[in-house]
């Protein structure tokens, strides 16, 4: 695998063995770094990690990953650059690129991470967009693997509103590995037809299969892993809530749905952020709005021994490792 110079947009750019190849690679990163054995791959490089959006993860798993990797790191906040209000994406990707050797973009639409890839001369990083999440992906599936040893057969149920980052990206994940994939909610939160299509096209170079389901009893009988994600995204205006969780309640994930799956061993997964309480600001304000003490998971079942998600966050460092360290070239140099 020798993917030296290229951009990480989205999953549908790389091959089955690629995407499989940056799970290994990150497996033996994560070891590395567990043993304490230093792995400065990209000693004296440089990255710029730009944020449209908010983060936690993404952002602390882009900058441990460069520091450990031996990089330096320039983090730009929502507000804090020119990007967008006084300076177009090809102007910033032409000067961030004369000064970095990769780029970390988070925002809006895809179109926005593609532009800026198609002017920058260095590697682009999707660390989410409206339409994927593909970093996500990587690390949800090396958290899958560890878990049960092997992704080809695995039955991934996502609950919930399968149109935006998370149920794409899911369903694009699934399809390049194998993995059977159910989206499950009301037909219009259904992914878009075309990359649907796309997908089934994969799938059945895979084996896997792909299905849509608006009865969660029946998307979850012999479930594996049951996702889900938050019922507004980041951008979306407050004012969906109201239908979200009209459309959504039913989809929710509580200890009854992790029981209708026939499996011990089936596992509960989130991206996070999620709401499973009301310890946060928004959480509070839409449960007392709304009569409720949860949104998409319920506190029993995040908390439960059946939710892997703390595991699958720490995961988003080692793979977001990989992703750099095979984009800029020095596991290559390392192995050598
Ligand atoms: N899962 C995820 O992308 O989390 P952050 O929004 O905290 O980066
Ligand atoms: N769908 C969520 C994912 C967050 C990691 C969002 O876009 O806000």
């Amino acid at each position: 695998m020798n993917l030296l110079g290229r951009d990480f947009l989205k999953l549908l750019d790389f091959t089955s063995e690629e995407i499989l190849g940056l799970i290994n690679m990150a497996a033996e990163l994560k070891a590395r770094k567990k043993a304490g054995v230093p792995h400065r791959f990209c000693e004296g490089k440089n990255v710029a990690l730009i944020f449209e959006k908010t983060s936690t993860r993404t952002r602390c798993a882009f900058e441990v990953a460069a520091m450990d990797l031996g990089m330096g790191v320039t983090y730009l906040d929502p507000t804090g650059s020119q990007i967008g209000k006084k300076e177009s994406i090809a102007d910033t990707a032409r000067v961030l690129a004369s000064m970095y050797d990769g780029i970390e973009y988070r925002g809006f639409g895809q179109s926005i991470v593609e532009e800026l890839a198609a002017y920058a001369s260095v590697p682009v990083w999707n660390g989410l967009t409206d339409e994927f999440h593909p970093t996500q992906i990587l690390a949800d599936m090396l958290t899958i693997r560890e878990r049960f040893g092997y992704l080809q057969g695995i039955n991934l149920v996502y609950m919930g509103d399968a149109r935006f980052n998370m149920g794409n990206s899911l369903m694009v994940g699934c399809a390049k590995l194998g993995v059977n994939f159910t989206a499950c909610c009301p037909a219009a939160y259904f992914p878009d037809r075309r990359l649907i299509d796309t997908c089934q096209a994969i799938a059945a170079e895979t084996g896997a299969v792909l299905r849509f389901e608006e009865d969660p009893a029946k998307a979850v009988a012999g479930a594996d892993v049951i996702y889900t994600d938050v019922w507004v995204s980041m951008g979306e205006p407050v004012s969906v809530w109201e239908e979200r969780i009209k459309a959504l309640s039913p989809y929710q994930v509580n200890t009854a749905l992790m029981n209708m799956t026939g499996k011990e061993s089936t596992v509960f997964m989130h991206c996070l952020p999620a709401y499973h309480d009301l310890n946060t600001q928004v959480g509070k304000e839409m449960g007392e709005r709304f009569g409720r003490d949860s949104m998409e998971v319920t506190n029993e079942v995040f908390e439960s021994e059946k939710s892997i998600v703390f595991a699958e966050a720490e995961n988003r460092m080692h793979t977001i490792k990989a992703v750099m360290a095979a984009t800029l070239g020095g596991w290559e140099d390392a192995q050598a």
